[in-house]
């Protein structure tokens, strides 16, 4: 076990530093930048399923329901396609209304949570085309899908995912870039300057995994609290989500994510000087309006430990911590806004004495209803 850690204390934090290359690997012969394409068999053979979809469900658990939740804003956003996202657990169970114009996506790390294939073989059944966005080669649901696409990320021990996270995230963007391109909403020049950005992201990755010392001073400050507050706006809301999931997970510290201007319909009630509240205030994306929610924060006291972008001033004065993340477009920020705040419960989790790679009462994979 000690030579599969490959030197880390924890697959944890193994895997939090594979990142770089495992998004690397992900997009590693699919992302043709030099000549403007990406590659992908699973969605080159069923485009026109793709192009002529009413609408996208995603299906998924976990931290797979959360790389669902950032897809949706990049699907929305890119390529103009309506998206739902659904717990595999509630969909299968509603009566939910399915076509043979829907395309039904299904998230899953492990290609074996009983829930998200349920929902599959429903989908089947009525009818919709169903791909899978899996990590493990040969899984059930890799099986059971019409066609789909790994995400590459090599075995995920850590019960608390993250790789297998941003390589879905990954994937999710190559596809969504696609039908953009295909589907006509994104010029040449705007489709060429994605795929040179989504290049420089594995090193921006690095970048952010150097702040390991910083998240750690930050992480002994907060160990002790009883309660967190994750907020984010846009696409970093789905990170705010993941990034208390995180704490939970394995610091066993209440945490919630909420979406940064919704804290005034409840979660401001909670916050007092004993509050850690953690902000994405990446500059891009609804940034004043982020900046004003930490006002509101500071105002009542509580502690602020805001994600920002490199060089950020404004929220810097305002903060008790700030960590940077490099710029990226919008639309990519939560490949690097992330990372901090899995570094974060990990060092939270390790100072109070908690079993990292295997948290009490969690399994890796869930293959019961
Ligand atoms: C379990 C794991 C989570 C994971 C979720 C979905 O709860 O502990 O880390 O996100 O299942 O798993 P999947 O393999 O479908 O992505």
């Amino acid at each position: 076990e000690e030579i599969e850690k490959g030197g880390y204390d924890h697959f944890m934090l193994k895997e939090i530093y594979e990142q770089p290359r495992a998004i690397l690997d992900t997009y590693r012969g699919r992302l043709l930048a030099d000549k403007g394409l990406i590659k992908m068999a699973g969605v080159d053979e069923n485009i026109e399923k793709f192009l002529n979809a009413n609408r996208i469900i995603i299906v998924a658990c976990g931290t797979s329901w959360h790389a669902g939740l950032v897809a949706e804003y990049i699907f929305e956003d890119l390529a103009r396609i309506p998206v739902e996202v659904e717990y595999a657990s509630e969909f299968r169970y509603r009566n939910p209304v399915i076509t043979d114009k829907d395309v039904l996506i299904a998230i899953s790390q492990s290609g074996e949570t009983a829930d998200t294939l349920a929902a599959i073989k429903l989908a089947k059944e009525k009818g919709a085309f169903v791909f899978g966005v899996c990590n493990v080669v040969g899984s059930s649901i890799s099986r059971e899908t019409d066609a789909g696409a790994y995400t590459h990320a090599g075995p995920e021990i850590g019960v608390a995912s993250t790789k297998a996270f941003t390589t879905q995230i990954t994937v999710l963007t190559l596809i969504a870039l696609k039908l953009a391109k295909e589907k006509g909403v994104f010029s040449q020049s705007k489709y060429h300057e994605f795929l040179t950005e989504l290049e420089n992201i594995p090193s921006k990755v690095e970048k952010v995994l150097l702040s390991n010392a910083l998240v750690e001073q930050v992480a002994a400050v907060y160990k002790d609290a009883t309660n967190c507050l994750y907020l984010g706006r846009g696409y970093n809301f789905p990170v705010a989500l993941e990034g208390a999931l995180k704490l939970k997970e394995i610091s066993y510290i209440h945490a919630e994510g909420y979406p940064a201007a919704e804290m005034k319909h409840g979660p401001i009630a909670l916050i007092d000087e004993h509050m850690p509240v953690f902000v994405i205030a990446t500059k891009k994306g609804h940034y004043e309006k982020v900046v004003s929610n930490i006002q509101e924060i500071k105002s009542r006291k509580g502690k602020i430990i805001a994600i920002v972008t490199e060089g950020d001033e404004m929220v810097r004065d305002l903060a008790d911590h700030v960590i940077e993340v490099p710029e990226t477009f919008e639309s990519l920020t939560p490949l690097l806004t992330t990372i901090p705040l899995q570094l974060l419960s990990y060092h939270i989790a390790l100072m109070r004495g908690c079993n990292v790679d295997q948290p009490r009462n969690l399994a890796k994979s869930v293959t019961v209803e």
